[in-house]
């Protein structure tokens, strides 16, 4: 059995093709796009090329909202272009769509919101629904999965698993007459299908409070505050030297790589070349790059002063084969300001002239 997703999908997928015993050499992972979106047209040959050899696909995990970039797949089109090929290969089952909306859920608040009379005065307006656009199609998978302590601003852990057709569920349910001493009463019977046995109610109880205490409205100004700053801090960061790796992508966050002075003016120039084929260019740079989130991350782990942020060191692969390293800020704190923003750009600018 094959499992696709793209090539900057989240590791957990591997996890699950762990415990579920189809093994972890069966994911395959399709080339995304510059906006790190998976390519649809990479999906399409590959599944051809499965359903050719008679391989049986599990499932399809579109990622709706990628760990570091943001990136959305286009689960409309992964839903076409399954159902068309069920009907050409007239396949006997339907290869199962999950999709990893973890972090992207959240933006789909703005299903019903009308862009055209932005009543809520919302910056950014138009970016956000092109998140939307795609987000507000989730409806198509058949399982999706939501975390509220991610963007939906609660404490650790809410996740939530949805499927569309309740009868999936018993694929993965145990018999209940394996727990002798337990469920005789109700229908809330987890232990028939979670891997947990006990666990606490705080998680759902915070997600939730959270989606009454905010409502849509709420979740509207915290994500496109969020986008805002994201938006600001790209500016300016930018003004220090920076390429914005993902900016095809708008959401919280933003991967950037520093370039050292002699590359400034031609930043971009040397970013195409280490992607296309400088690999010593794209080794002197990633290692400049670490250095300066190690400078950072120093000095709030001793001294509890500056900022935090973060790194990825893969943030894709070049056709070659090397890593490309970025620096990574995540704004989604509903209390950042633009000076903080400001204070947040001039700490990378101090780390960058410490270690020239
Ligand atoms: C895209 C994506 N999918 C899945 C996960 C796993 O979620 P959790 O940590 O809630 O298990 C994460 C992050 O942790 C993620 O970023």
């Amino acid at each position: 059995m094959k499992v696709l997703a793209s090539d900057v999908s989240h590791y957990s997928i591997l996890n699950v093709m762990d415990w579920l015993g189809i093994g972890t050499d069966n994911l395959i992972k399709i080339r995304s796009e510059e906006d790190n979106s998976i390519s649809i047209s990479d999906l399409e040959k590959e599944l051809r090329k499965l359903l050719d050899k008679n391989e049986v696909i599990a499932c399809i995990v579109p990622t709706l909202g990628t760990t570091d970039s943001f990136g959305v797949d286009n689960i409309k089109d992964v839903a076409k272009l399954r159902d068309d090929l069920v009907d050409e290969y007239s396949l006997d089952y339907i290869p199962h769509i999950h999709a990893d909306s973890v972090i992207g859920w959240v933006f789909s608040v703005f299903n019903d919101y009308d862009f055209d009379k932005n009543s809520l005065g919302l910056p950014w307006s138009d970016d956000i629904k092109k998140i939307n656009d795609k987000i507000k199609y989730l409806y198509l998978a058949d399982s999706a999965g939501i975390d509220f302590h991610k963007l939906g601003y609660a404490p650790y852990i809410s996740s939530l698993f949805i499927l569309k057709d309740r009868k999936d569920l018993d694929l993965i349910s145990r018999d209940e007459s394996l727990m002798p001493y337990l469920y005789h009463t109700g229908h809330y019977h987890p232990g028939r299908y979670t891997l947990e046995t006990s666990r606490g109610g705080g998680g759902v109880l915070s997600a939730l409070s959270n989606l009454h205490f905010l409502g849509k409205n709420g979740y509207s100004v915290l994500l496109a505050h969020s986008v805002e700053m994201t938006m600001l801090f790209r500016e300016k960061v930018k003004e220090i030297g920076a390429v914005i790796l993902n900016d095809k992508n708008i959401g919280p966050s933003t991967l950037f790589r520093i370039y050292p002075e002699e590359y400034k003016d031609n930043r971009l120039d040397a970013y195409k070349k280490e992607i296309e084929d400088n690999a010593s260019l794209l080794k002197e740079c990633n290692e400049y790059n670490e250095r300066i989130f190690r400078r950072v991350d120093e000095r709030v782990r001793s001294k509890g002063e500056g900022i935090i942020f973060s790194m990825t060191k893969r943030y894709k692969q070049t056709e070659y084969g090397a890593d490309i390293t970025a620096l990574k800020a995540y704004m989604t704190s509903p209390h950042i300001k633009n000076e903080n923003i400001e204070s947040i750009v001039r700490e990378i600018s101090n780390a960058i002239t410490q270690i020239t």
